[in-house]
């Protein structure tokens, strides 16, 4: 009611203030891109066609970092642009990207996509988005930049952890719930990086080289999903190019695929200071530019935004007849239906700040994501009220995390670091001593962002080690807490990592630790798949990602039990860098241009193909208790062409504790005039079991589950033939097989 009032009042205020031609509704009160009981593309037209040239113009580029401009004269209002995508990016100078110095814009941070996707629960896609958006709303921003789903190629991308892992399958799941859940809030999603930005390496200016089938198989379906199935407002431009042309001006891709076959019809951000062309920008399918850099001398030091491609040099080809109107007002158009659904949208929800259930959404999705990847002897859970010391060593047990990173930093009302979450659930009964075992990087500061810890340390790394063993030996109890960070070459946006193995030494300090306490579990703080020599010494792994505001309390609630682990990998954790695909086939980070050697081979497909065991498989993740899976059916032997399959199996909880299972299923093409993956995973359904409990899981597939795409006739294709079912715990921890036959 509230709401309705409020937009009732600033109605009769702006049709006071706005005189304008045009068509009227309600009896000639209100202009019909103002009502909102009528058709938004009525709305839209209407608008347009009050819109002076200049005014068209106007909206296609930003004003400020992070904003563009609206009709003033009509009060159709600006549309303010956030990072993303795991906060809410805190407030820049209006032409700057250094703090504007705000104290209201702390935010929630929620764990990063990688951790998201580890969930498996598409129930929490939609929790994140719904939590995220609404912090968008509050903030008053119009645009989220996320989520992210470029597809996990190498282990050294840099910006892995803000994306949603290797498998197609999995990102189209968790990508629709996370758009759907933020744009209910009145706030678009612009998905990013559309497409091909697997690496940080060049990222201005790598050509990919890919086939169409990788293209349309692995990197593309879960923008495909965002926008068809999601109904995604926004796409970002990516900074790389395709096919020779950059991605925020695409023919083929913005045009052809976006536009064309997807029928999109939101708008194309481009990434920040990804145009580089005026007549590309305008006819190869961009609508908004942001971020662009100007010569910084006659263009840039206080006219940059005039001098847009898509300002001033638009406009000159305009009014000589040099461009055409037609193209013009379908930009424009997609920018007004943007801002129509969100900044000019009145019914939308007020949102909420850093309410108490968004940080319990982030504990939630933290604990729900990370990963229990080794668990000897159940090692794990630790019983802080059966032990008098437990021994916390590792730079990344202090370190908060959500500085750092590049544009998915944040500036945070609150963190838990794991060492403080540790001790809030295990002290008093329980001693938590720390040691920090090594230094990694003590700087804790992005674009003025400072997370006013003082890491700095003077002991000698010798030392370092030496003392946290001397302590390791007289704890009941272990936990070693590093990984990678926020830094530049580790996970962070603008460079790839340099090496595969843990940085900064930490495998020296694993390693005396394992031979000073059998009673150790190591904990990694990462958005990527590192190297693990130390496997076979230590009894317990955690993943534990970048895990947000809540990082500390979720971790604990996962070391102490109070959370039962079900988080599964969404990538696979190669041996040796040389056993991911596109390292083995050498092009990583390729020069000019990077060829995708490997094709549609990417993951779990390559090391299934050629037999490469890997260090952890994609969709590994244990439990504290254990499930024993049972009578495989089929609905039918059979499928035909328009035809659907279900299978149902049984899932028990064979163990002593409550606690949730990912079933997975995945599909093979046993007889194939082409070459194809082993399996795919096409089903997933995360089931939650008290002990003892069974449930039967039902999981349905159609035709499209069974194709790949045909790059000689451009089009998927279902062969007839025998498809094998393979149905388990993880890609490489198959539980029951079955087949059936596309007639
Ligand atoms: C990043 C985008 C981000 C934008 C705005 C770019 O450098 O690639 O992901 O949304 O900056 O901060």
């Amino acid at each position: 009611m509230k709401t309705i009032c409020c937009a009732l009042s600033a109605w009769v205020g702006l049709i006071a203030a706005v005189s304008c031609s045009g068509p009227a509704s309600r009896e000639g009160t209100l202009p019909v891109y103002r009502d909102e009981t009528r058709p938004i593309e009525e709305r839209v037209e209407d608008a347009l066609s009050r819109m002076t040239l200049e005014e068209k113009v106007a909206v296609l580029h930003a004003q400020s970092k992070f904003s563009s401009a609206g009709v003033p004269r009509l009060g159709i209002p600006e549309l303010w642009c956030t990072d993303g995508p795991h906060g809410i990016r805190p407030e820049v100078l209006w032409d700057e990207w250094d703090q504007a110095g705000w104290t209201n814009d702390s935010c929630t941070a929620f764990p990063a996509l990688t951790c998201l996707a580890a969930t498996w629960n598409p129930e929490m896609a939609a929790l994140y988005g719904k939590s995220i958006g609404e912090e968008a709303r509050y903030r008053e921003k119009d645009v989220l930049l996320g989520p992210g789903v470029n597809i996990y190629r190498s282990p050294l991308n840099g910006r892995n952890f803000e994306y949603m892992g290797e498998d197609p399958y999995l990102a189209v799941r968790m990508v629709v719930p996370y758009v759907q859940g933020v744009q209910q809030n009145g706030v678009a999603a612009c998905v990013k990086h559309f497409a091909l930005n697997n690496q940080e390496t060049r990222r201005h200016g790598v050509n990919v080289v890919v086939e169409d089938r990788a293209l349309r198989e692995i990197y593309l379906p879960a923008f495909r999903a965002a926008v068809v199935e999601g109904g995604a407002w926004a796409v970002m431009g990516a900074y790389n190019k395709y096919r020779g042309e950059y991605c925020c001006h695409n023919d083929y891709l913005l045009n052809g695929i976006l536009k064309g076959e997807w029928n999109f019809d939101g708008a194309v951000i481009s990434d920040w200071g990804g145009t580089h062309d005026t007549k590309q920008a305008i006819e190869n399918g961009l609508d908004l530019e942001y971020g662009s850099w100007t010569n910084g001398l006659n263009q840039g030091s206080s006219n940059a935004y005039d001098n847009y491609y898509l300002a001033n040099p638009y406009l000159e080809l305009l009014r000589r007849g040099e461009a055409d109107t037609a193209t013009l007002d379908n930009k424009v158009r997609r920018v007004l239906r943007l801002i129509f659904r969100t900044a000019m949208n009145t019914q939308k929800p007020f949102g909420s700040l850093n309410s108490p259930e968004h940080l319990a959404a982030a504990r939630r999705i933290a604990g729900e994501g990370m990963v229990l990847l080794k668990n000897d002897a159940e090692t794990l859970p630790f019983d802080p009220a059966s032990m008098k010391k437990l021994l916390v060593v590792g730079e990344n047990a202090v370190k908060m995390m959500t500085v750092g990173g590049g544009s998915s930093s944040l500036k945070v009302r609150h963190e838990c670091t794991p060492l403080e979450g540790i001790r809030a659930a295990a002290e008093p009964t329980c001693e938590v001593l720390f040691e920090r075992g090594y230094v990694g990087d003590v700087t804790g500061s992005y674009n003025g962002v400072k997370t006013g810890q003082d890491l700095t340390e003077s002991r000698s790394a010798e030392q370092l080690i030496a003392d946290a063993v001397a302590a390791a030996r007289e704890a009941d109890g272990v936990i070693f807490i590093g990984g990678l960070n926020k830094s530049e070459f580790q996970d962070c946006e603008g460079a790839d990592r340099r090496e595969y193995g843990l940085p900064y030494a930490q495998d020296r300090v694993i390693e005396a630790l394992a031979e000073a306490n059998p009673r150790l579990a190591v904990v990694l703080v990462s958005g990527n798949a590192v190297a693990m020599p130390w496997i076979g010494r230590v009894p317990a792994v955690v993943e534990a990602w970048f895990s947000g505001s809540e990082a500390g309390n979720a971790l604990a609630d996962v070391l102490f039990g109070k959370v039962n682990p079900s988080g599964k990998l969404p990538f696979t954790f190669p041996v040796r860098l040389e056993d991911n695909a596109a390292h083995a086939l050498g092009e990583f980070p390729g020069g000019d241009s990077v060829r995708y050697n490997e094709g549609i081979f990417v993951g779990y497909r390559w090391h299934e193909i050629r037999e490469i065991e890997p260090l952890f498989p994609f969709g590994h993740g244990l439990s504290y208790t254990t499930f024993d899976y049972s009578n495989l059916r089929l609905s039918s032997d059979r499928m035909t062409a328009d035809g659907t399959i279900s299978l149902q199996v049984d899932v028990t909880n064979t163990g002593s504790r409550p606690g949730a299972e990912v079933v997975q299923l995945y599909i093979g093409d046993e007889e194939s005039l082409s070459e194809r993956p082993i399996k795919e995973l096409k089903g997933f359904e995360k089931v939650f079991l008290n002990p003892g409990e069974t449930r039967s899981v039902t999981m349905t597939i159609d035709t499209d589950a069974l194709k790949f795409y045909d790059d000689r006739e451009h089009r998927w294709v279902a062969e007839p033939g025998e498809f094998s079912v393979h149905v388990g715990a993880s890609s490489a921890d198959i539980r029951l097989t079955g087949s059936f036959t596309l007639r």
